[in-house]
């Protein structure tokens, strides 16, 4: 496996970060991660869009421009030719600096990027669907940033792994805000509903893609705040990541959702996400 570190390609073994990375220090970095379908980068233009969000957030120069990241997701995706579907992650830090919270004045970005083989989800290996479990959203309230640092994420994500779900299903002061990485969406009574997209959760790249699909499916779109109780009561829902695609929850908090099995919207979304790949 090559990766790139820095401006050169390198097996991933040779690839070394000083430990005094603010990214290793302090998780003072962002990341983007992009699926890449024989060869094509989905959605592209998208991800460097809000890499270049991310990184004005936490006021990092983007060490890159869109041509040179394009260049270097291609050249990592050539470089893999065994792997038909890939995803690529993309990580930037404040670079390496003596520890100190603040800025340091002069360091440089440390530029990381990687390709793994992706096997994207079909009906048989979606099959009965996902189970969740509600996790109080204990997160900061920059949640919009794709930060690296993401302790409340993986914490939320272990105590759903650790009673047998999938996924956490995040809720903040009682209403609905996203999974521990992923988008969650909601269908009642035949419309999409998701939380608007503001600063407790990040606008997936799905996120837009999938009003998007609604629209061309002639589902009803809607974003607004989602309370707890009508995420319990909704007909189904869905799920959204860049790896994930959509997938429907059939079981939260060891409760059936709707019917219990992958329903109707999700069926039609499903088809309309396949057919945008295409
Ligand atoms: N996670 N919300 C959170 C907190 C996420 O971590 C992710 C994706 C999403 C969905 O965004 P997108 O549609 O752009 O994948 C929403 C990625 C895949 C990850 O951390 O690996």
């Amino acid at each position: 496996q090559i990766v790139y570190l820095n401006g050169s390609y390198m097996p991933l073994s040779e690839a070394r970060v000083p430990v005094l990375d603010r990214g290793f220090i302090f998780g003072d970095g962002i990341y983007e991660v992009v699926p890449v379908y024989e060869g094509h980068p989905f959605r592209l233009a998208h991800h460097l869009k809000r890499l270049k969000r991310s990184l004005a957030k936490i006021r990092i120069t983007n060490p890159l421009d869109d041509a040179g990241w394009t260049q270097l997701i291609d050249e990592l995706v050539r470089r893999h030719p065994q792997w038909p579907n890939q995803v690529v992650y993309m990580h930037i830090t404040r670079g390496v600096a003596k520890r100190d919270h603040a800025f340091p004045e002069n360091a440089t970005p440390t530029v990381f990027a990687m390709t793994n083989p992706f096997t994207p989800p079909t009906l048989e290996s979606i099959g009965e669907g996902l189970s969740v479990i509600s996790v109080p959203d204990e997160r900061w309230l920059h949640c919009d940033i794709k930060s690296i640092s993401l302790l409340g994420n993986i914490l939320a994500r272990q105590t759903a792994v650790e009673a047998g779900a999938i996924e956490a299903v995040l809720f903040r002061d009682g209403y609905l805000t996203e999974g521990a990485s992923s988008n969650i969406w909601v269908v009642k009574d035949g419309k999409l509903l998701a939380p608007p997209h503001d600063n407790l959760i990040l606008e997936g790249i799905r996120y837009e893609l999938m009003e998007e699909l609604a629209r061309r499916s002639g589902i009803p779109f809607e974003a607004r705040r989602i309370s707890q109780d009508e995420v319990r009561n909704a007909d189904e829902l869905l799920l959204t990541a860049a790896t994930k695609e959509v997938k429907p929850i059939t079981r939260l908090d060891g409760q059936p959702v709707g019917k219990g099995v992958p329903g109707p919207i999700f069926h039609k979304l499903f088809a309309a996400y396949q057919e945008a790949k295409a």
